[in-house]
Order: structure tokens, then C-alpha cells, then sequence
């Protein structure tokens, strides 16, 4: 770089950039959503579990032969959870059919206060999203009984975190934006983050994050860490793929959607939504 350079000579775009949690969001759009409100209504959730202080203990990057959408079709619902995730489906409520579900969050609701977690509820995904304002959703649900973490024998797999003082036996599910979620537990949690990269190809980011004085090897194992993810995450990708394989058939027609696939309808209009805003800008 010679001595006189000059910033502007370089030819960089300007990109919008803020903080959560200690996690860095980045959007390149010239008229981003603003972040203020996911700050302001989650500042308690952050707080709660220490996001600042949390720690990348793992990454792992799954590449899908598949649209984003039909990426991202896959993780807003659980009717293929069953079916498909034998594993996950042992400890989480989630597959069940919505008549069941409230009964099952009971006990976890029941333990939530002496665990020093804080029944926090926001619905907005696809629906009531403020004007200028980035989507954002948090709620926690139940594990089964014998589980109180997402790992294969229901054990921890990491010390617990933030100022957490036990095991509620529940997960939370979050999102902020509509390409980037979150699975709490009580001892770690997931980042998931949707990238579309070409017309039927996506990546799967995924993140396990632990309390950034957990040690490896001494407070926690990386292949008991991520063995439900990394095989849910695989089992996704198949039936993905497969998906898309549908989608392109020339015989393919779009069938009704189920009841446990709720937001996927408001997804689709969310989504048409924004193709339209895009259309008048
Ligand atoms: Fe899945």
C-alpha cells in the first residue's frame, strides 16, 4: 500500500453494522431495518444468559443443495421433526401436535423462577413488526422430563450459564431477523445462521456457544456438545435436498400446509411483503 494512499481510492461500501449481545450484525441493504427495538426487548434475554461473555466453542458450516427459502421453509416447523429427528424428538416438546403442548410446558414453567430464568415471551415473528423495525422472536418451551440439556443422554454438556442457577428443563427459540436463530439451553447455545448462496444453493452456519471460562476438555467435550445438532442438522439437509428435487420436478404443485406448520403462512406473507415494499422503493 504505497504511503500516501487514500481511503476513498480503495473503492469500499459503506455497511451497517451494530452490536447484541457481544454478536455483530451486519446488514449491507442502503435502508436497513433498524435494530433499536430487538435491543431494547431483548436486552433482559442477553443479560440473563450472558451472551456477552459467551464463547465460540464450535462452528461448523453445512453447505444445502437447496433455495434458502426452502432452507429456511425446513427450520419454522416441526411437523417433520417426528419422522425425521429420532434424536431430537426423544427430548424436545416441539413435535408434538399444538392440543398437547401447553400441558407438556407445565413442569419447566413450574421450575423457570428457581432456575433464574425469566418467563419472557415476544411474538412478533412475520406479524407486528414495527415499521422500520427488525423482526425479532423469543419464547421457551419444554424438554422431556429426563432432559435437561439438548444432548444425547439428557445430561449437561457444558457449566451452566450467564447467572443461571439450575435446570428448568426447557429450551428457548429466538430469532433476530428472519435468516439468524437461536436455541438457548440452560449449559450452551445454538446460533444458526441462513446464508442463500446461488439460486439452489444455501449454507447452514452453525454455532455452539458455552460461558467464556468453560474450558475444553475440562468443562466440555466437543463431540458430546455437538453430536444432536450436527446429526439433526444433517438429517435437515437431506430432506431439504430432497424437497428441492421436488420443487423442480416438472409434475410439482404446492400442496395445503399442516396445522404444526403455522409460521410458515406467515412466512410466506411476510415475505410477500417485502417483495412488494421492495417493488415501490
Ligand atoms: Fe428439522
Amino acid at each position: 500500500m504505497p504511503d500516501n494512499f487514500n481511503k476513498k481510492d480503495i473503492k469500499l461500501h459503506r455497511c451497517n453494522v451494530d452490536l447484541i449481545g457481544g454478536m455483530i450484525f451486519i446488514n449491507f441493504s442502503d435502508n436497513p431495518t433498524s435494530l433499536s427495538n430487538v435491543k431494547r426487548d431483548l436486552a433482559e434475554v442477553m443479560e440473563m444468559y450472558d451472551f456477552e461473555n459467551m464463547k465460540i466453542a464450535a462452528h461448523k458450516t453445512y453447505p444445502i443443495a437447496a433455495n434458502w427459502k426452502v432452507t429456511l421453509e425446513n427450520y419454522q416447523e416441526c411437523y417433520h421433526c417426528a419422522p425425521s429427528h429420532p434424536e431430537y424428538s426423544l427430548s424436545h416438546t416441539l413435535k408434538v401436535v399444538p392440543e398437547k403442548f401447553d400441558e407438556l410446558q407445565k413442569p419447566m414453567e413450574s421450575r423457570m423462577e428457581a432456575c433464574g430464568i425469566k418467563n419472557i415471551v415476544h411474538d412478533q415473528q412475520y406479524e407486528k413488526q414495527e415499521e422500520g423495525q427488525e423482526q425479532f422472536a423469543y419464547g421457551r418451551y419444554a424438554l422431556y422430563e429426563k432432559y435437561k440439556t439438548g444432548s444425547k443422554d439428557g445430561t449437561p454438556v457444558a457449566p451452566l450459564l450467564g447467572n443461571l442457577t439450575g435446570y428448568d428443563h426447557g429450551g428457548s427459540d429466538m430469532n433476530i431477523g428472519f435468516l439468524t436463530h437461536f436455541l438457548i439451553y440452560n449449559d450452551h447455545a445454538l446460533v444458526y445462521v441462513f446464508r442463500p448462496t446461488g439460486h439452489q444453493t444455501s449454507v447452514c452456519d452453525q454455532y455452539w456457544l458455552v460461558r467464556g471460562d468453560a474450558e475444553e476438555g475440562v468443562d466440555y467435550d466437543l463431540e458430546k456438545l455437538t453430536w444432536l445438532w450436527n446429526v439433526t442438522t444433517l438429517a435437515d439437509e437431506r430432506i431439504i435436498v430432497d424437497n428441492q428435487k421436488g420443487i423442480n420436478s416438472k409434475k410439482y404443485a404446492p400442496g395445503p400446509l399442516s396445522d404444526m406448520e403455522y409460521l410458515l403462512d406467515k412466512l410466506y406473507d411476510w415475505y410477500l411483503g417485502e417483495l412488494e415494499k421492495a417493488k415501490t422503493n
